[in-house]
């Protein structure tokens, strides 16, 4: 599976201001949105160029632009909502998802609880958000889900990971490509990230 880490020193400082327990909920919210920003320029490094021609002021000239290639935003609920707006700013065109999942306290396993899709989804670039690539099994699950509604081409964009989310999508999803900001030790007891940064969810809209 492709795993791309992004070390570029304006992500890795900004992964920090996010990791301080001291960062409040304003700061907090506008970093995730630049930061998935950034990621969503990583992200999209290999969409297709055609040629175009352009009337520059000084001459015509034959340049590229996008080939119109349609992405779909798929935030994982709750905490991938925190990374739509930054990515829409750069993609104000992109359809939105929303999956929402949660873990059945008796199977542990993921289980839907609500999905609106764009109608097209089988035919668009799909972007799965996830702030927390933990133990790995809902963004597994999602993957599935987008799979079984006919997507070809899937994306994990997701700002910090451990090693069991990583091996979980590597064991069930080789063909996603995971895009993350750093790769952390280890998941306590809770199932959080070992340093990480808390609770996306609850850094993101303040409830706690
Ligand atoms: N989800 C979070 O929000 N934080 C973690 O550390 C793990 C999963």
């Amino acid at each position: 599976m492709p795993l791309t880490l992004i070390t570029h020193p304006l992500i890795q400082h900004k992964l920090t201001i996010l990791r301080d327990i001291d960062t409040g909920v304003k700061i907090f919210r506008e970093v995730v949105g630049e930061m998935s920003m950034l990621m969503c320029y990583e992200a999209m490094r290999d969409l297709p160029l055609e040629e175009v021609k352009v009337m520059t002021p000084v001459a015509e000239a034959t340049v590229m632009a996008l080939a119109g290639k349609k992405l779909a935003l798929v935030p994982i609920l709750r905490a991938g909502l925190g990374m739509v707006d930054g990515i829409l700013s750069l993609i104000p065109s992109a359809k939105v998802a929303h999956i929402g999942l949660y873990r059945d306290p008796d199977t542990l396993q993921p289980v839907e609880y609500y999905c609106k899709m764009p109608p097209d989804i089988a035919e668009r670039d799909c972007f799965i958000l996830d702030p927390m690539l933990a133990t790995g099994g809902t963004a597994a699950a999602a993957a599935q889900f987008l799979k079984d509604a006919g997507a070809r081409s899937i994306k994990l964009l997701t700002l910090l990971s451990a090693p069991p989310g990583v091996e979980k999508m590597e064991e069930m999803h080789p063909d996603v490509e995971v895009i993350t900001c750093a790769v952390d030790g280890h998941l306590n007891n809770h199932g959080y990230i070992v340093p990480g940064l808390g609770d996306a969810g609850d850094r993101i809209f303040g409830t706690k």
